[in-house]
């Protein structure tokens, strides 16, 4: 590989908030982000992942709180002396100036001598695939390509730090996914800590080394991709990344190796025991969509009767909203062709493996 290994950056975000008004758009954040980690900004809309990008760029300064990159406070230095790359939302390219020309433009910034210059432009735009259309202008230019001069050009600078604001949001899904995997190489091959904003789960499971979950400004979990997947810590965490049934109740009693929980409903639900909660607990039970099995007959147990309401085949699976027996609206995803249409009676079955216990909050 061309281009230099990164330079060692662990980028430390401690206590940080920034108000707009009466909006905290990012309220008391702690992310501590290890040098050539690959860390994801998970959340949804609105939740406060660009202000946080834009105050590390230092394109918007912080209300309180500080940020380091290693024991260096950079909160209060100019942008220009922070050494950052960042691919914006809309990636921004400049309308007028070619493909080779936009990705030179941050070393011309910076003073670095022309022979330099084109060797690390010509090194970027082959990282990237695109040496062949280095005279072209953007509107010449697909939007999977422009996303890739975008790149191309934050990463031409050597930054210690890479930021990327949902760098594939404007792509098709199919483009959207080879991206995906250019980007994962390009992370494994350069080294440079990357902060990536998405609100694509599936993304951020694919590319991350840690994911740090978002909402209304405030983390709520960070962790590997693993214990964000198999070990969300709350509502919001769960339903997030797929939970969307959830059960509300309590445990109340022991059978043999599994935690007996009854519902507000009254109906009961067995759960692996984890060791960890007791009889009398008040929970919350999820299980994904996809961990739901309907069949023809009532399984010996965690079975629940339903009735579907509206079918949705989507190619390879086909979701059910079905009402339960006990009114409720339950998610079910089977792979394969639909084969219930709405108004027939099914039974659920909740298999115990797949239910996954969170405390009430
Ligand atoms: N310049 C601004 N002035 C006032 N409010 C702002 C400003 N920028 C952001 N906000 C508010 O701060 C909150 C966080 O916005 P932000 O752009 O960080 O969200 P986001 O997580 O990046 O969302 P999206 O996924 O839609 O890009 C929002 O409520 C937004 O309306
Ligand atoms: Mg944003």
């Amino acid at each position: 590989m061309a281009q230099a290994i990164a330079e060692n950056t662990r980028v430390l975000i401690k206590n940080v908030t920034r108000k707009f008004g009466e909006t905290t758009a990012v309220d008391s954040t702690n992310i501590d982000i290890s040098s050539g980690e690959f860390m994801t900004l998970l959340g949804p809309s609105g939740c406060g992942k660009t202000t946080l990008l834009s105050m590390i760029l230092g394109i918007l300064d912080v209300s309180d709180g500080e940020i380091y990159f290693n024991s260096t406070r950079i909160d209060y230095i100019p942008m220009h002396k922070r050494d950052v790359g960042m691919v914006f939302q809309n990636y921004a390219l400049f309308p007028h100036m070619t493909v080779e020309k936009n990705v030179e433009f941050g070393l011309e910034m910076r003073k670095v001598p022309k022979e330099e210059r084109k060797k690390r432009v010509a090194e970027a735009l082959e990282l990237v695939q695109l040496g062949h259309l280095a005279h072209r202008f953007p509107k010449e230019l697909s939007g999977g390509q422009q996303q890739r001069v975008a790149l191309a050009r934050a990463i031409v600078v050597r930054p210690k730090v890479l930021l990327l604001d949902e760098p594939l949001s404007n792509l098709d899904a199919k483009l959207r996914k080879d991206m995906r995997i250019q980007l994962k190489k390009l992370h494994q091959d350069l080294g440079i800590t990357t902060i990536y904003v998405t609100h694509d789960q599936e993304e951020a499971l694919s590319l991350s080394t840690k994911v740090a979950v978002m909402s209304f400004g405030v983390v709520q979990q960070i962790g590997t991709p693993k214990e964000i997947f198999l070990h969300p810590k709350n509502h919001f965490v769960a339903n997030f990344i797929g939970y969307t049934n959830f059960f509300k109740g309590k445990f109340v009693s022991k059978d043999g190796d599994y935690l007996v929980f009854e519902s507000e409903q009254k109906y009961k639900l067995k759960v692996e025991d984890d060791g960890i909660h007791q009889i009398g607990d008040e929970v919350l039970l999820t299980i994904k969509p996809e961990n739901i099995k309907i069949m023809e007959e009532q399984a010996e147990f965690n079975s629940m009767k339903g009735k579907v309401i509206v079918s949705d085949y989507v190619g390879n699976t086909t979701g059910y909203e079905i009402e339960s027996e006990y009114k409720e609206k339950v998610k079910v995803n089977v792979l394969g062709l639909e084969s219930y249409l709405a108004g027939h009676e099914i039974n659920l079955f909740l298999d115990p493996k797949n239910l996954l216990i969170i405390n009430q909050e």
